[in-house]
């Protein structure tokens, strides 16, 4: 049994804990559930479905921000960290959210956005009334260049990530560029200034855990540690001013010293904590990823990994095709990598920033498949070993915004800016009023963020039950357009249907607990050229488990190869037909139906 994956693998990998074995959901709590009726999704509409989640099987809370911000950037623009936005609530309905939870035996993760905060919090509106203000050193300032006939150009050139445009902003006040690799009304705190480390230490962290949350899932924290120097990024794309900084500002030269410091002063202080940390803009380098992971190292549990993210395109809204022979070799590897390394892998295919898992990875094209590629994704998701993320709404399979919305239903920064930009461009090019836009939109039709972002489909009446159905307290519509499927795709007509997505996962959920190989198990890849199948074995101690998920629409005839070993005691556990028994296993061939996922106890 799996003798060469145990004989790499560092023993601790298998050992169990919570924060491997807890399943995640994620809340965007604009979109989640409007209690007040104000037309936004708000705490109160979060504590009403503890009891929903708690069924679905989920242990733990992810609370995208909930705290004051000017919303540029949908909360990732703090501008008080100890209060909640009146858009969402009141401290005290954060407090009832903790307490709820806890006598459920749940746990709530906060958003720590701490790379950057808005530019309306206090220390940065100090920080910008003088080069000598106690707050000058909480921000990266630095004075203009002038170039040879004297424009005053920024300090160097990297530009920022929502637009094209540079990444420092001039302050007409105290005649300085600060630095913001997001949107300029987001600036980035320095935290080679110590004061910035323990205020966030201080201030923030232990603030929110002495009042009971459970752990931090952390923006961008991989962009903490810059070079100093701020050299000039390498120029990748001679056509633009400006270029891509990671080389600079991802995995920077203090990153693993500043997360120690943190996981000294402030993680290791309250256990039972749960951490994960987002990583973006790292490609294929686990020599840079893992030690974020290394329980060795004392920094985090966790970090989401981009990699598979990008398999259907880099930069997100450039969209590319991709086979499934690569989606399979970077999930493989990153089972692979962690389980020698012995880091810790985290499992998502959802959150706030990407499009929905059916209409990327699946086939949302009939209902038909709709349903059967949801539960192919759950199927997948909760076999992998990690610690499972479900986002908000992919339990019901929701999907990607209607093709015929128009770009005014597309509100996320990001997709503004990248529309509004290419049209400026092709107006200036072509002269025309209304310049062919359709691949853009294309573009925005497959990757937006906006597809995670509408309201949650709760049922099938007013606004889809994201907001109070009494009219006299409904006041606003909803932030966010429902989508137009909600009628007919909603937790209310899935909840008591047990052939549901819903109910699939749900299923699922309670199999991943049951069966350690789902979390803990050694993964081995099987078939990795075969652009049909995806098939893996799981084991861990006295259980072998293999899985199936036939990805076409076609019924296939897959070969059980050499290691998965004898076929004679195979038992199916668990799939995603309801129709009958499987007509497998017929010398060593498994007929799989059109994307049928399969679990099956392995042979020996
Ligand atoms: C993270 C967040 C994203 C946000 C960005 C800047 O990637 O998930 O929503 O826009 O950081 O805070």
């Amino acid at each position: 049994m799996g003798s060469s994956v145990e004989a790499t693998a560092p023993s601790h990998y298998q050992e169990r804990a919570h924060f491997k074995e807890c399943i995640i959901y994620q809340v965007y709590p604009a979109s989640f559930c409007d209690a007040n009726g104000d037309g936004m999704g708000d705490v109160q509409g979060v504590i009403s479905k503890l009891d929903y989640l708690k069924d679905l099987g989920v242990d733990v809370i992810w609370l995208s921000p909930v705290y004051k911000s000017p919303f540029i950037d949908n909360g990732y623009d703090i501008s008080d960290y100890h209060e909640i936005d009146q858009r969402f609530g009141t401290l005290a309905d954060v407090d009832q959210l903790i307490a709820e939870m806890h006598k459920r035996d749940m746990k709530l993760v906060m958003d720590l956005v701490v790379n950057h905060c808005s530019d309306q919090h206090e220390w940065f509106v100090e920080s910008r009334k003088s080069k000598d203000n106690p707050y000058r050193d909480f921000f990266w300032w630095r004075p203009a260049k002038y170039s040879d006939s004297g424009e005053r150009l920024p300090p160097n050139n990297w530009r920022e990530e929502f637009s094209s445009g540079s990444a420092w902003e001039w302050d007409e006040l105290s005649q300085e560029y600060y630095l913001h690799l997001y949107c300029k009304e987001q600036p980035d705190l320095n935290w080679e200034t110590p004061a910035v480390r323990q205020a966030i230490y201080t201030d923030i962290m232990k603030w929110w855990l002495d009042r009971g949350c459970d752990g931090f899932r952390m923006d961008v924290i991989n962009l903490i540690s810059k070079v100093p120097s701020l050299p000039d990024a390498p120029i990748k794309n001679p056509d633009e001013k400006f270029q891509e900084s990671y080389k600079y500002t991802a995995n920077g030269p203090r990153i693993h010293e500043f997360l120690q410091e943190m996981n000294r002063e402030v993680l290791s202080k309250y256990p039972g904590l749960i951490t994960v940390g987002e990583t973006p803009f790292t490609h294929h380098d686990f020599d840079v990823l893992v030690p974020y992971v290394l329980p060795e190292n004392k920094e985090l549990q966790t970090i989401f990994q981009f990699e598979q993210q990008e398999v259907d395109g880099y930069p997100q809204l450039v969209p590319k095709d991709y086979k499934l022979s690569e989606f399979k070799e970077i999930t493989a590897r990153w089972q692979i990598e962690m389980q020698n390394r012995g880091g810790w892998n985290s499992i998502y295919l959802e959150n706030h920033d990407v499009a929905r898992s059916i209409s990327r990875f699946g086939n949302d094209s009939t209902p038909t498949y709709r349903t059967l590629t949801a539960k192919l994704l759950s199927a997948l998701q909760c076999t992998l070993s990690g610690t499972l993320y479900v986002y908000q709404g992919e339990e019901i399979a929701m999907a990607n915004l209607p093709k015929d919305w128009p770009i005014e239903e597309y509100v996320d920064i990001a997709s503004q800016v990248y529309y509004a930009e290419e049209l400026a461009l092709r107006k200036s090019k072509t002269g025309e009023e209304n310049p062919d836009m359709s691949d853009i939109m294309s573009a925005l039709q497959r990757k937006s963020r906006d597809h995670a972002r509408n309201p949650m489909q709760w049922d099938d009446g007013l606004d889809a039950g994201f907001s109070p159905k009494n009219k006299e307290r409904w006041v606003g519509k909803p932030w966010m357009r429902v989508h137009d499927d909600y009628k007919k795709w909603n937790v209310a007509k899935q909840i008591g249907d047990p052939e549901s997505v819903l109910s699939f996962w749900k299923k699922m959920i309670a199999f991943r607990k049951a069966h350690l190989a789902c979390t803990y198990g050694y993964f081995t890849l099987l078939s990795p050229s075969s652009e049909e199948v995806f098939a893996y074995i799981k084991e861990y101690k006295n259980e072998r488990l293999l899985v199936l998920l036939n990805f076409t629409k076609e019924s296939v005839s897959y070969t059980l190869p050499e290691q998965t070993g004898e076929v004679g005691d195979m038992t199916d556990l668990i799939g995603n037909y309801t129709s009958g028994p499987p007509e497998h296993i017929e010398n060593r061939v498994v007929k799989l139906r059109p994307y049928e996922a399969l679990v099956i106890a392995g042979g020996k």
